[in-house]
């Protein structure tokens, strides 16, 4: 099989957000989209390890926003690098709250979508979400919004394990990976004060290849 046919799928760049037990939470993620129009339903995967998975199974609702290329990496950082379980990610940011009660951020944002879950699908190591929009709006009519190939070559991002498109760097990469967000360092040695460029994590993070 060759894996680089799967480079050729196009995605956009993605918040899902969800509220429950007291407690806010959201995760980047690549996969979400439209299955039909009438009613218009979305779907997205989310690996079981995500805690945004958790909150949307408990309240039974998810919010999808759909990110601007206008996006700040650090909005990236903040929702696809660490877990809501530790922090609480709309802390400080520009934020809402929609129809579900769900909150979402409002800056870098081109559209949202407040859906109820009706469907899901167990995949193994991710489960698929069906929700269905009770409400959607556009945030930004003028920017174009981030394609996952431009978060790539333009903004330099990479993709971490826990996303299912994720893939293992090739086995002839010499090197460094970043074991939260999967940057490849391609270097012989590592030096000690190194800081990952994309999630900001110091060397200790760094597994050889
Ligand atoms: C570009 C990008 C795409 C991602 N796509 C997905 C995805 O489709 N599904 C998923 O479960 N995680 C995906 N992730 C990973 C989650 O955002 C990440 O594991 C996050 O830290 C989970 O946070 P949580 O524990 O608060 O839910 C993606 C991350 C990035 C940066």
């Amino acid at each position: 099989m060759n894996q680089k046919a799967f480079y050729k799928l196009t995605y956009g760049v993605y918040i899902i957000s969800a509220s429950a037990e007291g407690k806010d939470g959201g995760c980047v993620v690549n996969t979400l989209s439209q299955v039909t129009s009438s009613p218009a339903r979305l779907s997205v995967a989310l690996n079981k390890n995500n805690h945004t998975l958790h909150l949307i199974q408990a309240s039974g609702s998810f919010t999808g926003t759909v990110l601007s290329d206008q996006a700040d990496m650090d909005l990236i950082r903040r929702f696809g690098f660490q877990s809501s379980r530790d922090k609480d990610k709309f802390q400080g940011i520009p934020m809402e709250r929609d129809c579900l009660d769900n909150p979402y951020p409002t800056e870098g944002i081109s559209a949202r979508f407040s859906c109820r879950v009706i469907s899901t699908l167990d995949l193994g190591s991710h489960v698929l979400v069906i929700g269905e929009a009770e409400d959607a709006e556009v945030l930004d009519e003028s920017a174009p919004v981030l394609t996952y190939s431009d978060y790539h070559l333009k903004k330099k991002g990479t993709t971490p394990p826990n996303a299912p498109s994720y893939q293992e760097a090739p086995k002839t990469v010499v090197g460094w990976r970043c074991s939260v967000c999967g940057y490849i360092l391609e270097s012989d040695t590592l030096p000690e004060d190194f800081v990952c460029p994309v999630c900001g994590r110091d060397a200790s993070y760094f597994v050889k290849l």
